[in-house]
């Protein structure tokens, strides 16, 4: 297989829909790259689906880069890239710091961090540093505490306005391309028409180059909330709670383990143990 570089999403515009889905482990990563998906974000939404934290905000990079050499170990054909998480790209510095952490030693391809124009400085500085930045614009979790909880964004046309300077600037900035969450269709149209990077939407409509979802939402895993732009495709939480349920009523009734689940000692050997 071919593996998928960021050269590869980035001319991805236009054409074929990359299709994109979170993951937080070796076993989720390998799900999703045998699924096909064509990037993997270890995202920071890790903070809620999998270590159950309220909002994405106190997630460590410590923690990132954990998750994220795991996933990488399962992950052979997507690009994996890997969310700086609150405040560990605030200044320049840090920004370098931290994302040449989740490569080197989360094994990532590139990193994603949330922002527009006023992050720009730290794109650039990252791009020429060599690593590939995923931009992401809109609803950007990490500010939830301005907007006042998770709302959709870019609802006016000055907002609009707004968040195609935001692409624009990323773009020029040199991120190869741009998660768009949570804004009115008409907005993600726009702006996928006005950069030259593919648009990633989550709760962008269906206009974006590209999609991204959350594992745990996707499988029916996350039962806290599920956002009006998630589709969930199956209900693997429910069906996991019945298997355990099963496991418990035949361990109770002791019909397992079974005779294929245990081991015997030869005759011979059962023969003089008994002696
Ligand atoms: O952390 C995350 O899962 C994300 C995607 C949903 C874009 O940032
Ligand atoms: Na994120």
């Amino acid at each position: 297989t071919v593996t998928v570089t960021a050269p590869t999403i980035q001319a991805m515009k236009g054409g074929e829909k990359i299709c994109c889905m979170t993951a937080y482990d070796y076993s989720s990563g390998m799900i999703a790259d045998k699924a096909g998906v064509d990037l993997v974000l270890v995202g920071d939404s890790l903070a809620m689906v999998v270590l159950g934290h309220e909002d994405t905000l106190s997630v460590t990079v410590d923690e990132m880069v954990h998750h994220t050499r795991a996933t990488s170990r399962g992950v052979k054909r997507a690009l994996v890239v890997a969310d700086l998480p609150f405040m560990s790209f605030a200044t320049v510095e840090l920004a370098l710091k931290n994302s040449g952490r989740l490569i080197a030693e989360g094994h990532a391809k590139a990193v994603k961090l949330e922002g527009g124009v006023p992050v720009a400085p730290q794109i650039k500085a990252m791009t020429d540093a060599g690593i590939p930045v995923m931009a992401h614009v809109g609803l950007t979790p990490q500010h939830v505490a301005r907007f006042g909880g998770f709302k959709a964004q870019g609802k006016s046309a000055e907002a609009t306005r707004a968040l195609i300077e935001d692409a624009q600037a990323v773009e020029a900035a040199g991120a190869f391309c741009v998660v768009l969450e949570a804004i009115p269709v008409e907005s993600a149209q726009l702006i996928t028409e006005s950069v030259s990077i593919p648009t990633i939407g989550i709760g962008a409509g269906n206009v974006t180059d590209g999609q991204v979802l959350v594992y745990h939402d996707v499988l029916g895993m996350f039962d806290r909330f599920t956002p009006k732009f998630v589709r969930r495709f199956a209900e693997l939480g429910e069906e996991a709670v019945t298997a355990l349920e099963r496991y418990c009523d035949d361990v109770r009734r002791t019909t397992f383990p079974g005779d294929k689940n245990t081991f015997y000692m030869p005759d011979d050997q059962l023969a003089q143990v008994r002696k």
